[in-house]
């Protein structure tokens, strides 16, 4: 429905997970697409699918977390396809890494500056460099997370620099809405990226499962046709939004399982007698 032809897209992150679903939804719609990552062996699979679908696609191998890697993506997304423009930046590259989340109280700094930094602080210039490059305008989308907008125990970094990165999106589109540039923003639930999957026990899975309606967690294909429409014409009057991609998901797991476990270990105290 939404064409991207005689676009050009980059795709932070683009790789893997999440990111490759959304360079795949915006070859499929027509566009050309740049995506990046530190690792060449998930760029050079993700690249064959994309040119094997028919687009214009190349790939740049660096540190998305450092001015010089960020200026050599905006490079490569200027040259791609001949027409010295982004029409669409999708900072999409993000994690929080198990060694760096925890528990607030024992938080260090590492582990914060670890998540904030590449959730945030790096999304943040991704975005300032791509926006300086739209001269004619263009369309930046943040992914964020649903732990934006909720408690995060456990990861509490992790939530508060996608609620920076909302935060920012909306500061964003004010300031560069009259260079038309729109900034939105993508709140996923979970998702089975091959990261996520690591990441959790069966017992977590079948918890998060029953709290979403629609009775399945998220494949990194239900991410994608948002940014499309993100990136096409047909929403050129929407910007400063966060939408949240959660399978009708309302319900906070890692609320409920952390509360669950102090219950379970209160419980054990008392029996105990303590
Ligand atoms: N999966 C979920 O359930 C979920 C839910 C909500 C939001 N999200 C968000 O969605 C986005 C994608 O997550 P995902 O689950 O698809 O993660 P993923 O599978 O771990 O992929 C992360 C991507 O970001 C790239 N990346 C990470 N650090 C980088 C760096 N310093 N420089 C350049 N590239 C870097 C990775 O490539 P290299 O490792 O090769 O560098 C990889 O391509 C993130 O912003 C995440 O916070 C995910």
């Amino acid at each position: 429905m939404f064409s991207l032809n005689g676009k050009t897209v980059v795709v932070t992150g683009g790789g893997r997970g999440i990111g490759r679903g959304i360079a795949r939804a915006m070859a499929k719609a027509g566009a050309d697409v740049l995506i990046t990552g530190r690792s060449a062996g998930p760029l050079a699979e993700t690249l064959a699918e994309l040119r094997a679908l028919g687009a214009t696609a190349d790939t740049v191998a660096t540190d998305i977390m450092s001015f010089a890697g960020i200026a050599e993506v905006v490079a490569a997304g200027l040259a791609l396809g001949g027409r010295n423009t982004i029409d669409c930046w999708v900072n999409n590259a993000g994690s929080a890494a198990p060694g760096d989340v925890g528990p607030l109280i024992d938080m260090d700094e590492r582990q914060w500056d670890a998540v904030v930094d590449l959730n945030l602080k790096w999304t943040f210039f991704a975005a300032q460099a791509a926006a300086r490059v739209m001269t004619s305008g263009g369309s930046i989308v943040n992914i964020s997370s649903r732990s934006g907008s909720q408690p995060c125990p456990m990861t509490g970094n992790y939530g508060a620099a996608k609620a920076g990165v909302e935060n920012l999106t909306a500061t964003m589109a004010v300031e560069w809405g009259h260079l038309g540039i729109r900034v939105n923003a993508i709140a996923p639930g979970v998702v089975l990226t091959e990261s996520a999957t690591a990441m959790a026990s069966e017992s977590r899975r079948r918890r998060q499962i029953e709290t979403v309606p629609l009775r399945r967690l998220g494949e990194v294909d239900d991410v994608g046709p948002l940014a499309v429409y993100f990136a096409a014409d047909e929403s050129s009057w929407t910007s400063g939004t966060v939408v949240q991609v959660t399978g009708g998901s309302r319900i906070p797991v890692g609320v409920l399982s952390y509360l669950h476990k102090i219950n379970r270990d209160a419980e054990a105290r008392e029996a105990a007698g303590a």
